[in-house]
């Protein structure tokens, strides 16, 4: 991994403001910001002007965007037929003076900018045992934006001491998910002491665990984008495959195991801010396997934001306390509004809306990260914003003859009256 070197050059978090989920908008953008790069590279001499015409790279947006859509997935990667099965138990390796086991969590985090570089630092000074980037590399996950932000040497992905892993967003679906299975995914994985190295990911889901909680990471990234020019009218549902839902039956057996469950996964289940952005299908998946009554924590990214809320069920889905941390990297604008019934339907409790800076006039929020604390039945859940600010606490507790979790703590320690709370 040291050998690889990226340009040295950062986006900016401008680059990313208004971005939509467009596939031609988002391959765009990264053909865009390859001519931004060279242009730093060779300052913007006179000649340049006749190089411009041929480095829109055009030919280029229109070769990668017709490839993404009518291009080959890659091939999704199983446990099957293997002695890995993707489940772990925790281990602690770090020498950050606790005795919990910590997991550090970022979502939408890959931008390359300075502030995923910031985030990066406040996590790796942390010294977390674990860390998990819960999806989505910007702008499409090719291999120049894969080794910009997790690969090269001057990256700054922190990969915890006992393990780091990656969940699938739906951009690096943008460009097949090919470099996030072929790039990605064998340099993640456990630590192994013995050899020295992380042994690789084996699959874009798997499971964490003490004995008294699992941490169950699942893919929405696969399925998340549709078939072309039939997908406006057939959203994609952002479901499971089903070899996940095999996996978890017949090997993470999470019907009949009782610890405490925490989901993770790129998409939410619920949002108090984006109508047409609910996802729940995969709740649906879940409730047929483990019931609707059994509630589980399920963190999200894909909205930018940090919001949490108190137990919710969709019709058909399970009982989640949905916790959205997709304020890793992107630009937090605040351009969705919050819709008033949903504050009750959802049953939201927090959402920041602290204004950082301000961008094209635009007011941008904090980003930001979590760390997961776990010690024996107790799991504390600490968010941090980018100046490092602890913003909210909360403490939970599991029992794993019951299956049953309980919140028997939330500090929300942020004073700022853009720190929305309802008790
Ligand atoms: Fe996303």
């Amino acid at each position: 991994m040291d050998e690889i070197k990226s340009d040295l050059i950062k986006r900016d978090q401008k680059d990313y403001i208004d971005l939509s989920r467009s596939e031609a908008e988002n391959h765009y953008k990264t053909e865009e910001s390859k001519v931004v790069k060279k242009k730093v590279v060779r300052k913007n001499v006179a000649l340049n002007k006749v190089a411009d015409f041929f480095e829109t790279n055009i030919f280029s947006w229109v070769y990668h965007y017709i490839k993404s859509r009518f291009g080959l997935k890659h091939k999704f990667q199983t446990y099957e037929l293997t002695d890995d099965k993707g489940i772990y138990k925790m281990e602690k390796s770090s020498q950050d003076g606790k005795e919990e086991i910590t997991i550090a969590l970022a979502s939408d985090w890959a931008t390359d900018t300075v502030e995923s570089d910031l985030i990066g630092d406040l996590i790796a000074n942390k010294d977390p045992d674990y860390t998990i980037h819960l999806g989505d590399t910007y702008f499409v996950g090719m291999k120049d934006e894969i080794r910009d932000n997790f690969l090269a040497k001057n990256c700054s992905w922190h990969r915890g001491s006992s393990g780091s892993f990656a969940l699938l967003g739906n951009h690096e679906m943008y460009s097949r998910g090919i470099s996030y299975f072929r790039d990605l995914l064998p340099s993640m994985g456990v630590y192994s002491k013995e050899k020295k190295k992380y042994t690789g990911q084996k699959a874009s889901y798997f499971c964490l665990e003490n004995d008294h909680w699992r941490v169950v990471s699942l893919d929405t990234g696969y399925n998340s984008v549709g078939i072309p020019l039939i997908e406006y009218l057939f959203k994609p549902k952002c479901d499971f495959r089903k070899e996940i839902l095999t996996w978890l039956k017949d090997d993470v057996k999470i019907d009949q195991d009782k610890r405490g469950i925490v989901i993770m996964t790129h998409h939410q289940y619920c949002t108090a801010f984006e109508k047409e952005e609910e996802y729940v299908k995969p709740a649906e998946q879940l409730a047929e396997i483990i019931g609707k009554d059994r509630p589980v924590i399920w963190i999200w990214g894909h909205e930018h934001r940090l919001t949490l809320f108190g137990r919710y069920s969709s019709e058909k889905g399970i009982a989640a306390y949905g916790r959205c941390i997709g304020n890793g990297g992107m630009p937090i604008e605040f351009k969705n509004k919050l819709i008033p019934e949903r504050v009750k339907d959802r049953n939201l409790k927090l959402y920041d809306e602290r204004v950082y800076s301000k961008i094209k006039n635009v007011e941008i929020g904090f980003n930001g990260f979590c760390i997961l604390n776990f010690m024996n039945d107790q799991l504390k859940i600490e968010y941090f914003d980018i100046k490092n600010e602890l913003l909210v606490l909360e403490v939970w507790k599991a029992d794993n003859q019951s299956g049953v979790i309980t919140n028997t703590e939330i500090n929300i320690i942020s004073k700022d009256p853009g720190m929305k709370y309802n008790p």
